[in-house]
């Protein structure tokens, strides 16, 4: 196959800043995806119903005139956000989801919640509601071996909260290990994952491949080969319960390339494009549509979108960086040649 139209997709997990920035990377998701789902991790963070509202009109502003591009707000959940904000998000319908960082799990997340327990009124609520809860499944005990993080965080926190909530609707987000596919596999409907493109390309070698390399550094961080063929057989099986979120998360070179590196990379400029080159080379084109543009939907409750997008496999070479805001950004794959395009 050499070409392939598929509705056009949506990401379900994206980071896209603030400030200047939002021009020179908004256009890359905008082209590929009719919506997103925006991360809160804000400095400060997104908190309030009025700070996502306000935030939505920076990244609407951002947007060129001629695409059409919906973005999905969510909230930033914190030990004292008050049940009555899943209210107010709920009406305000420009709210989907809360995200859940534990603190000190990752960027920006220093605001996040030290202990489950003192956010159970707003899960009460949300679960109530039918809101999201977006889960950064790691657990932040610097004791436990960072590899581990996350099969830890679904022993000791999660599978406790789903007792607590079993009507929850939670995404798993960014999902690394077997141990996270095996989980939400055998849970019940309202468990869902996404699953990026960079952990279904890479394994934790990459990061050391030939020196240490920074921009294959991330959060949750990249697993053993095992763990990437898991969540390559999940993401290509057909089933529902996951679908993609790109975790796209720009910091500028600067940030990357120094003593004390940000965790993210960047994958907005091509991300449709590299998965449809996961799914080709494990012969699962024909289950790119349901991963991309028909589980993620059907979760969240929305419309599929009507727009089409056509990818053509044809070599081209990823730019060896991009404008963001006054500094500079290094994409995924800088100057590697990939076999699929957007047309
Ligand atoms: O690699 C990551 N980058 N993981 C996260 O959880 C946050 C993100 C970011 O905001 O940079
Ligand atoms: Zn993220």
């Amino acid at each position: 196959m050499d070409s392939l139209t598929i509705i056009k997709p949506d990401d379900w997990h994206l980071h896209v800043r603030d400030g200047d920035a939002l021009k020179d990377i908004i256009p890359h998701t905008a082209k590929r995806f009719a919506r997103a789902i925006i991360m809160p991790n804000l400095k400060p963070p997104v908190t309030t119903t009025e700070q996502a509202q306000a935030y939505r009109q920076r990244i609407v502003d951002a947007v060129p005139n001629d695409i059409h591009f919906q973005p999905l707000m969510t909230l930033y959940l914190t030990d004292n956000m008050p049940a009555d904000e899943i209210n107010r998000a709920k009406d305000s319908g420009i709210v989907f989801a809360v995200k859940y960082y534990p603190a000190g799990a990752t960027t920006n997340s220093d605001a996040g919640v030290t202990d489950l327990k003192k956010t159970y009124a707003v899960l009460e609520r949300m679960q109530q509601l039918e809101m999201p809860l977006l889960i950064h499944g790691e657990v932040t005990d610097p004791n436990i071996d960072v590899f581990d993080r996350e099969a830890v965080f679904i022993d000791t926190i999660l599978k406790p909260l789903l007792k607590d909530f079993p009507n929850l609707k939670v995404v798993l987000e960014h999902i690394t290990t077997e141990q996270a596919v095996d989980f939400v596999m055998s849970a019940p409907n309202n468990i869902a994952a996404t699953i990026t493109p960079h952990h279904l390309l890479y394994n934790r070698n990459q990061m050391f491949q030939g020196g240490i390399k920074p921009h294959y550094y991330c959060l949750p961080i990249l697993k053993r080969e095992k763990h990437r063929q898991a969540l390559i057989k999940a993401a290509t099986s057909g089933n529902s319960k996951f679908f993609l979120g790109t975790d796209s998360a720009p910091h500028p070179q600067s940030k990357k390339e120094t003593a004390c590196g940000c965790a993210g990379m960047y994958s907005a400029h091509a991300a449709i494009e590299m998965y449809a080159e996961v799914f080709d080379e494990n012969n699962a084109l024909d289950k790119l549509e349901g991963f991309a543009s028909l589980y993620g939907p059907e979760f969240y409750r929305l419309p599929v979108n009507t727009d089409k997008i056509n990818l053509l496999k044809q070599a081209q070479t990823i730019p060896a960086s991009y404008q963001f805001a006054n500094e500079t950004l290094i994409p995924l794959k800088a100057g590697e040649t990939i076999q699929w395009k957007l047309q």
